[in-house]
Formats: C-alpha cells, structure tokens, sequence
C-alpha cells in the first residue's frame, strides 16, 4: 500500500499566488468589467535585457556546432558564472568566497525549500511572521510540524511577530531556534535590517549554534547606506549562515530560472552526538544527487549580467521598479493610507482601511477599482489587517491604479 506523506494534510489552503490567481480568474469570469492590474505576485514585467538576449542568442548558437556543444554541464554551475558572481557579488563588498561555496541553481525558491533536508527532522524551526510561504510550508512537508491551528500557524514553528509597534524586525525568540529564516530585505513588507541588527542576529546563531537561512532576492533593490547586501559583510557570518541570491528580480530571471546558493565552508551543524559537521559537502552532496544543473544557455545569461553593459541595463531595469515602488508609497501616503516598504524593496506593505481583513480588503479593492494585490494574512498570522502591492508592473498600470485608488 502506498502510504502518502500525511504532512502534505498538514498544510492549509493552496500555495498563496495560486489561490490568488483563482479568485481573480472567477471574479473576471463573472463580471465584464475593465482591465484588472495585476500588482499581486512580484513577478517582473520587462523584457530581459538587450545585452542578456544576446548572450543567450550566442550560447544558444554555440551549441548548435560540434565545438560548442555541451551536455550535462557541473551540477553546481560553470566556472565563467561562479567566478563572475564572487568578482560582482562579493569581492566589491571585501568578501572573498570560493569557488566551491558557490551552489548556482535554477531559482531561490527551490534552494530555501530544500536546504531543509540537510537538517535532522527535529530540528526547530524559526520564521519571521509575515513571512515568504516557502519556508513553512516545505518544514510542514518534511513533518517539522504538527497541526495548523485555526490561524494558519503550525505547531512547532517559532513564529516571530514584525509589525509595526517593532519596525516589523523580528525579535530574538524565547524558544530556541536551531534554523532561522530571515530574508531581508524582507518579503512581504520591504522593510530592510541594519548591519548593526543583523549582526545581532549572526551573535544570536553563534551564541545558540543555531543556523542563519538568509535570503537576499531583494538585495539590489537597496537605496539606502548601511543596509547589508551580503550577511557576509557582517563579521563571523561565515560560520552561521547560507545565504540564497537570485537573478529572477534583479535581472527579470522568473522565466529564465537562474540563482544561487552560497553554504561558506565554515558553516556547520552537528550531529546528535554533538559532531561538528560541515554544511557544504552535504549541500553539494544534495545538489549532485537531485540536480543536474542550470542549463548552459541561461548560466551565459546570467553571467551577461556582469558584463558592464548588462550591469547598467540591469540597474535601469531596478530604477524603473524602484520609480513605481515610489509612485505607489507616495500616492498611498497622500490618500491617508499607513504605507511601509517601497524604499528598498520592491514591495508596499499597507494597512487595511476600517479594520478589513486582508482578504475583506483584497475583495474590496479587486472589485470596487480592479486591482489585484497580496493580502497580508497570505504571509501568516502577523500579516493580518495588511495587503502587499509589488512594483513590478508597468508605470502606466501603476499610475492608473493609484487613480483608482482615489475611488475605493
Ligand atoms: C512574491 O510575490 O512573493 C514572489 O514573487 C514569490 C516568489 O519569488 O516566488
């Protein structure tokens, strides 16, 4: 008899954008109305870069000759893009990183669902609350939790309220963590971490030998100074933290697929005997065995990203959101609404008007103006009474959706 895995029973609703996606199929399904702008799931809008188009055309052309075909290619990346991202990523930063703690994959989402597996089942786990879904659910997948309870949050999760009475930054929990995500700056909110509290955060994992799963997707969203790019610009992250980096939103990759995992190789676990054990070759040992790399043609896309031609296409693609992102916190604040994020990141964080839930709100503003955004409680229980709105749409929808706003 095949068994299921029953943890999959555990997990409540669908996937967030899915279920989005199906409320605004059934609402535009009903109703004739005028277009919908879509400011929901931050996928990017533009078109990739003239300068990665090209890379892609050649590498493509490449491997069409005798010469220049390539079949499976090393599961954790070429040498030409791994080197690129230390050169780019972290040596402008004084990180020195090698080669083999560069992990280049097909998308963050997939590395921080399944860095899980290199950790024992009973490990505890830490989420900011509201928090990207990934995180939980693949811990409720692997049977990290118990049950939901009827606010969404699961037992056995250390949850770690942000809203705003602290900043939305999460407090150092009573309980403690052995794995704690962070991802800043942060999604849902675009709120963003200070050196000085990350580092707090690294002082934290050491103190607990706990480790730190950072997410950085939205790091070159960053405008202001002495926010962290890399956790690794703080002193002793090396030895507590993986950090996850991602083309999809800095270089319009959510087709392409292309990103990277960085496991140091001082960061360590233990076994339950209390061994110390290197987190690298379990990761790449993972990598080896369930993946067979990111194809040939994209990793030269991404590598395009750092020629100096495709940094400054890219960082007008940034500006372009970043404009939106300040179109939206600016008319939002004129029309009296409590407006976080949108400074670096390309996410707003709004609260809800006459105390509506977020999927009251989320109703109200899709079908009163037409708008589609995330509501807060999507991202868990502390996201309650907030809706998210992305700034990856084009300038005309956004311009035309803070119009509408002047109407719900
Ligand atoms: C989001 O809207 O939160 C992101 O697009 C989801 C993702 O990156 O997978």
């Amino acid at each position: 008899m095949a068994l299921i895995n029953e943890n999959y029973q555990k997990l409540k609703a669908g996937y967030l954008f899915p279920e989005i996606g199906k409320r605004v199929r059934e609402y535009s399904a009903k109703k004739s109305s005028r277009n919908i702008i879509r400011l929901g799931i931050g996928d990017v809008t533009l078109p990739l870069s003239p300068s990665i188009v090209k890379a892609i055309q050649d590498a493509a052309l490449e491997m069409g000759t005798m010469e220049g075909f390539k079949g499976y290619g090393p599961e954790q990346g070429y040498p030409f893009l791994i080197e690129g991202i230390i050169k780019n990523e972290y040596n402008t930063r004084n990180i020195s990183l090698d080669s083999d703690e560069v992990f280049v994959s097909d998308g963050s989402k997939c590395d921080t669902g399944n860095i899980q597996e290199i950790f024992d089942a009973n490990c505890k786990v830490a989420t900011t609350d509201p928090v990207y879904p990934v995180y939980v659910d693949t811990n409720v997948m692997a049977g990290r939790t118990e049950e939901a309870f009827d606010d969404g949050r699961y037992a056995g999760i250390i949850y770690m309220p942000c809203l705003e009475e602290n900043d939305f930054l999460p407090e150092f929990p009573g309980n403690k963590p052995d794995i704690i995500y962070l991802c800043y700056p942060n999604n849902p909110t675009g709120t963003t971490m200070t050196k000085e509290t990350l580092k707090g955060w690294v002082d934290y994992a050491k103190k607990n030998k706990a480790v730190i799963l950072f997410d950085a997707a939205y790091e070159a969203f960053i405008t202001e100074p002495n926010i962290p790019h890399s956790i690794y610009e703080i002193e002793g992250a090396k030895e507590v933290a993986i950090e996850f980096r991602s083309f999809s939103k800095t270089a319009g990759f959510t087709g392409t697929r292309c990103a990277f995992t960085i496991v140091p190789k001082e960061v360590v676990g233990y076994t339950r005997d209390g061994e110390t054990v290197p987190l690298n070759p379990l990761w790449n040992r993972r990598q080896t065995t369930k993946f067979n790399g990111v194809s040939y043609v994209i990793q030269k896309a991404a590598a395009a990203c750092y020629s100096e031609q495709g940094k400054k296409e890219i960082q007008k693609n940034i500006n372009y959101y970043m404009e939106n992102a300040k179109i939206i916190k600016e008319s939002l604040s004129k029309l009296g609404y409590k407006v976080y994020g949108a400074i670096n990141a390309p996410y707003i964080w709004l609260k809800t008007t006459d105390n509506l839930s977020s999927w009251e709100f989320f109703d109200k503003v899709l079908h009163t103006v037409q708008v589609v955004g995330t509501p807060g409680s999507g991202f868990g229980a502390s996201g309650e009474g907030y809706f998210r709105l992305s700034a990856f749409g084009s300038k005309e929808n956004v311009l035309e959706a803070m119009d509408r706003f002047k109407s719900l």
